[in-house]
C-alpha cells in the first residue's frame, strides 16, 4: 500500500480510475452523447488545471517567499535548486492549460467574442477571462523569464540577477491580488454573483 502510494503516477492513475467508475456507475455515460456534457467535462478540466495554476501561485506567496529568509543560506539551495524549478514547470504549464481549456469552454459556450468585448449578459465572465489572461501573460513573460536568471537557469551578473529576483517576486504579488477578483468572477457568472 505504502509503495503503491509512494508512485505519484500510480496515484494519479487510481484517481482517474476512480472517477471513470462514478461516470459509469453514476449513469453519466447515457449523457455522453449530449454535447453539453462535453462542454461540462470541459469545465471540469479547467477548474482542475485552474486549481494547480493558483494553488501553486499561492503555495509561492503564502509558503515558500515568506519562508525564505529563514532559512539557513546554505540549505537555500534545496529551494532554489531543486524545489522552486519543478514547482514553477507545474505553475506554468497549468496557467497555459487553464488559458486553454478556459478558451475551449467560452467557446463550446458560444460567447468567447461577448465576454471579450465584456457584453451582456458574460461581463463577470468576460472580466474573469481578461483578469486570468493578464495574470497568465504575467506567468510567461514576466515572472518565468525572471525567474530563470534569479535561480540561475540562466547565468547573469549579480545585479541583473538581484533584479530579477525581485521583478519576479512583484509580479507574483501582483497576480496573487488579481487571483482574488478573478475567481469571484469566474465563479460569479454561473451563480448570479455579478
Ligand atoms: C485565461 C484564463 C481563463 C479563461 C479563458 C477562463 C474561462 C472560463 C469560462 C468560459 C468559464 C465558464 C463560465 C460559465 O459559463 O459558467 C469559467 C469558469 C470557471 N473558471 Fe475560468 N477561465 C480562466 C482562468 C481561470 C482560473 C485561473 C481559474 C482558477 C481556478 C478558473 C476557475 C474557474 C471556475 C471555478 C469556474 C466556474 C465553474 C462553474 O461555476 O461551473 N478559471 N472560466
Amino acid at each position: 500500500m505504502a509503495g503503491f502510494f509512494a508512485s505519484l503516477s500510480k496515484t494519479i492513475i487510481a484517481g482517474i480510475v476512480i472517477l471513470i467508475a462514478i461516470i459509469f456507475f453514476g449513469g453519466a455515460s447515457a449523457k455522453m452523447a449530449d454535447a453539453g456534457w462535453w462542454t461540462f467535462f470541459m469545465r471540469v478540466l479547467h477548474v482542475t488545471s485552474g486549481v494547480m495554476w493558483i494553488g501553486l501561485l499561492w503555495y509561492f506567496n503564502f509558503v515558500q517567499m515568506p519562508s525564505m529568509p529563514k532559512i539557513p543560506d546554505d540549505q537555500k539551495p534545496a529551494i532554489s535548486k531543486v524545489i522552486a524549478p519543478t514547482a514553477l514547470f507545474w505553475f506554468r504549464y497549468a496557467a497555459l492549460a487553464t488559458v486553454v481549456t478556459g478558451l475551449l469552454l467560452a467557446t463550446m459556450q458560444g460567447y468567447i467574442g461577448d465576454a471579450l468585448m465584456l457584453a451582456k449578459p458574460v461581463t463577470a465572465i468576460g472580466l474573469g477571462m481578461w483578469i486570468a489572461l493578464v495574470m497568465a501573460f504575467n506567468v510567461w513573460f514576466i515572472i518565468w523569464p525572471n525567474q530563470k536568471k534569479a535561480l540561475g537557469i540562466v547565468t547573469v551578473a549579480a545585479d541583473e540577477k538581484a533584479a530579477a529576483a525581485k521583478l519576479a517576486a512583484m509580479t507574483s504579488r501582483i497576480n496573487t491580488m488579481l487571483s482574488i477578483p478573478m475567481l469571484f468572477c469566474m465563479v460569479a457568472q454561473q451563480n448570479g454573483g455579478l
